[in-house]
């Protein structure tokens, strides 16, 4: 069997694998396992690469020790850095992760267009016009995911608002497509400077793309450069005609643009209100004045209360992540159904700080699906509750997002706790949700604050009602 069709075989395999792969990932049940068979599909491709070794063009010849060299030095230093990082990463801090191994891939797109247009090697025609294009959004996606990390990881706080800056980028990007049909119309015979300026440019528009959006908006921002990479990727893929790249791109671009739809739907804003408005950046927005008080309570009376209920339901939110609390959490739950109380989770799109953030985490702590809900299938039922309990949860459960035309989050659907006859919210004081605004669900009358840390909360609870079951 000659190399190129045990290449082409073992793409067929991989892309195979990335399929079936994505599939698993479509329920929680047989996510892990989808993982692991894309990763495979990944091994696949990248060790079908070198088999281009055994039958190399020509002139490339005396270049091959070199670049297996590089390529496994490449391989070694990405390995051990994936392998490292993503070890030790916190649950909380994954979608800064994921922002950043996303701008490696754009990178990586844009590092092969500029190999090809530098080295006038992109055929000239759809190839020429597929490297520029990819060559732009690769680097728009790499200088905007690192933006995009810098502010998931508190490491740049500044919103950028700057009168005019839609006209800035407006004009930037008109200047960017004049270059880009400037090279395919010279059939890439340009000065290496008007490259270099195109690909300068590309990457300062990605930056200031993503400078002016705000903190609530990043998962959108996120998954639509997930989005822009695997085009980036694709069209680069067509360029180098490797179909495992193409067919990588193709996945990762629409799983992307689907993400994409998805959240903006979630957080009830269309993709373009995200891009070109300063919605997010909250905590300097005029807010309506709110009435009542906030009104402590035990954390064992609470949990006493909802072992009396019938029926009680949970609204996790970040905090739970941050205080891990799922898997006391879970013991509570136990506990009360036991009582023969009807326990369900109801699960906001966006809660927590990445898309599934609540179901990874309900699912190891080994909550049955059955008992998990999402935001619409469950809303109609908090009115029938006797009791909402909202756990490190805030924005999500906010009702100014119903009424207040004022809140950056107006607009936002929402779980409806406050319908339920009594509401507790487990938190550790004043502190705001991811947006930033007063919360007044905690100021309503039917609402209870059981302050302290998610799990010192629940240990508190769990002890109070098998006490109870202790003294009967
Ligand atoms: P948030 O609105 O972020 O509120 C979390 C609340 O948890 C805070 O009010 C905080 O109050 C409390 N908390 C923090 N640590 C705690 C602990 N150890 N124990 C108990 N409580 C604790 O949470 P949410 O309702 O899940 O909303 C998510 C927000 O993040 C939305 O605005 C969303 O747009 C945004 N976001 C979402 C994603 C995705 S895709 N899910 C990604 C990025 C951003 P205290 O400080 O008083 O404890």
């Amino acid at each position: 069997m000659n190399a190129a069709l045990i290449i082409d075989s073992a793409y067929f395999v991989a892309a195979f694998l990335f399929i079936f792969g994505l599939k698993r990932m479509s329920s929680p049940v047989t996510a892990s396992t989808g993982i692991r068979w894309a990763g495979l599909g990944m091994v696949v491709a990248v060790l079908a690469s070198f088999l281009y070794v055994v039958d190399v063009e020509p002139d490339a010849r005396p270049f091959l020790t070199t670049n297996v060299i590089l390529a496994v030095i490449a391989l070694v230093l990405g390995l051990g850095w994936a392998w490292w990082s993503g070890k030790k990463v916190a649950m909380t801090a994954m979608p800064q992760m994921v922002a950043l191994y996303n701008g490696m891939g754009g990178g990586a797109a844009a590092a092969i267009a500029a190999i090809e247009l530098f080295g006038g090697k992109a055929h000239v025609g759809v190839g020429l016009a597929l490297a520029v294009l990819g060559g732009l959004i690769g680097s728009i996606s790499l200088s905007g995911s690192l933006i995009a990390w810098g502010k998931l990881d508190g490491r740049i706080n500044k919103t950028l608002r700057l009168a005019g800056l839609q006209a800035i980028n407006g004009t930037l990007l008109l200047v960017l497509v004049g270059i880009g049909a400037y090279v395919v119309y010279a059939h890439g015979q340009v000065p290496v400077a008007v490259l270099a300026v195109f690909f300068a440019l590309a990457l300062f528009y990605g930056v200031m793309m993503t400078m002016p959006i705000g903190g609530a908006d990043m998962p959108v921002v996120i998954s639509l450069y997930n989005a822009f990479t695997g085009l980036a990727v694709g069209f680069e893929g067509y360029v180098l005609n490797n179909p495992a790249l193409m067919i990588a791109g193709m996945v990762v671009g629409s799983a992307g643009t689907l993400l994409t739809l998805l959240m903006a739907k979630a957080m009830n804003r269309s993709v373009s209100n995200v891009l070109f408005s300063n919605f997010g950046a909250a905590g300097d927005e005029q807010q309506g004045e709110i009435s009542g008080s906030m009104k402590p309570v035990d954390a064992g009376d609470a949990g006493i209360n909802m072992r009396y209920a019938s029926k009680v339901i949970i609204a996790p939110g970040y905090g739970l992540a941050v205080a891990q609390a799922q898997h006391k959490l879970y013991e509570f739950v136990k506990l009360i159904q036991d009582a023969g109380v009807e326990v369900k989770f109801a699960i906001h799109p966006v809660a927590g700080r990445m898309p599934g953030h609540m179901n990874v985490l309900l699912a190891e702590a080994g909550v049955p699906y059955d008992i998990i809900y999402d935001m619409e299938d469950i809303n109609n039922e908090f009115k029938e509750a006797d009791v909402a309990i909202v756990i490190g949860a805030n924005d999500t459960v906010n009702p100014a997002a119903r009424t207040n035309k004022s809140s950056p989050i107006y607009g936002m659907p929402i779980l409806n706790v406050d319908q339920a006859k009594q509401v507790y919210v487990v938190k550790r004081g004043q502190g705001k949700g991811y947006s930033g605004v007063e919360n007044e669900l905690f100021f309503r009358d039917n609402c209870n604050m059981v302050y302290g840390d998610a799990q010192k909360v629940m240990v508190a609870m769990i002890q109070a009602v098998k006490s109870l079951e202790g003294g009967h």
